[in-house]
């Protein structure tokens, strides 16, 4: 089976097998006649590049549904199973008034992995409204709810991609989202400017002014293979930067605390000249150089000779290492 669907970045590689998951009886069905070797989870595939075959069972999960658990005075719980699309997901608690995730509008992928890497975006982390989700050991079938604090999330982080990497797979999420006096997330500079001479922004409006930002700056996956953000945005020491700030004195920065400082590497990876940059068909995205393209054929080979080729130049040129975000296979 050609996982190329099955892709955000478009890579046409090939697993041994291919079984989508819809019910949890199937998966543990599945889950008890497999070694946990020899399965390969996968989600929405929005953030994973395949650099080669899967020699696995690949077990896309599918699972669907979506549900109002409780509503309270103020606010609902809602409980989304892990194959729901993300998008259609928050497009349905907006459709219901439900807030609280809104911001995170147009993100590629599914519910069920959402938790992984705490997905976020214009000021919103998916920490901030999750209250637990559901998932199956591998290995030993056993249910376990994980709460917030189980999941240590972090930025762009989790327990998920840590001490509990491949152990589990998530069957649902539960959110916390305001049904009243919703609190707008519209720090964003961004934000503020779409949402000027709107009077009292909904939390409608303010996902239609995400959609317009993505939309204008990240390449939509079905016409151009990508994953997102291909690095993260490396955190520094006050000091390096200080020091970096004397060369680069425009330099974009977010203190995270007293002594460390974030620094946008599409930013760095502009400044260094790749932005739009092309080797064949894997390439820097034109608008936004934080994402790297498949236009057409690219291997993920191809991709991950271009990202150590970025690598290697940002480090050369501001002495930072950039970590990958996406989650190379
Ligand atoms: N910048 C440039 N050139 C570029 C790209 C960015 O100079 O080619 C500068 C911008 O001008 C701006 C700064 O870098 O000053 C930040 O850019 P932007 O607002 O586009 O956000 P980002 O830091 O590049 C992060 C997330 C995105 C998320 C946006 C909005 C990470 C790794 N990425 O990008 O997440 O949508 O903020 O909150 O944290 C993703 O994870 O896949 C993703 C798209």
């Amino acid at each position: 089976v050609s996982l190329k669907p099955y892709n955000t970045f478009g890579i046409d590689v090939r697993a041994s097998k291919f079984i989508k998951i819809q019910t949890i009886e199937d998966l543990k069905k599945i889950l008890r006649k497999t070694y946990a070797e020899e399965l390969f989870i996968l989600g929405g595939g929005s953030n994973m590049l395949l650099t080669g075959d899967i020699h696995k069972t690949v077990l896309q999960i599918d699972l669907k549904g979506k549900e109002v658990l409780e509503v309270k005075d103020d606010y609902a719980i809602i409980k989304a199973h892990a194959g729901e699309n993300w998008h259609e997901f928050v497009l349905w608690t907006l459709k219901n008034d439900f807030g609280g995730l809104e911001n995170l509008s147009l993100i590629p992928g599914n519910v069920g992995t959402s938790p992984i890497q705490n997905i976020g975006a214009y000021g919103v982390e998916l920490k901030d409204n999750f209250v637990s989700c559901e998932a199956i050991n591998i290995q030993t079938l056993e249910s376990r709810t994980f709460t917030l604090e189980d999941c240590e999330f972090g930025y762009r982080n989790s327990v998920f991609k840590n001490k509990l990497k491949a152990q589990y797979i998530i069957t649902s999420v539960h959110f916390k989202l305001s049904t009243k006096n919703h609190q707008l997330k519209i720090d964003y500079g961004a934000i503020q400017s779409e949402l000027e001479g709107i009077e009292n922004p909904t939390i409608k409006d303010i996902s239609d002014a995400v959609i317009r930002i993505r939309e204008s700056k990240l390449p939509n996956p079905a016409k151009i293979g990508n994953s997102g953000s291909f690095f993260k945005n490396p955190v520094i020491s006050m000091e390096v930067f200080k020091n970096l700030q004397q060369d680069f004195p425009e330099i974009p920065n977010y203190p995270i605390s007293e002594c460390e400082v974030k620094i946008p590497a599409g930013w760095l990876i502009d400044k260094a000249g790749l932005k739009g940059h092309r080797d064949g068909d894997a390439g820097v995205h034109i608008k936004q150089a934080l994402v790297l393209v498949n236009y057409g054929n690219a291997s993920g080979s191809d991709i991950l000779m271009l990202s150590i080729k970025i690598r290697e130049i940002v480090k050369e040129k501001f002495g930072i290492d950039l970590e990958p975000e996406v989650n190379i296979i």
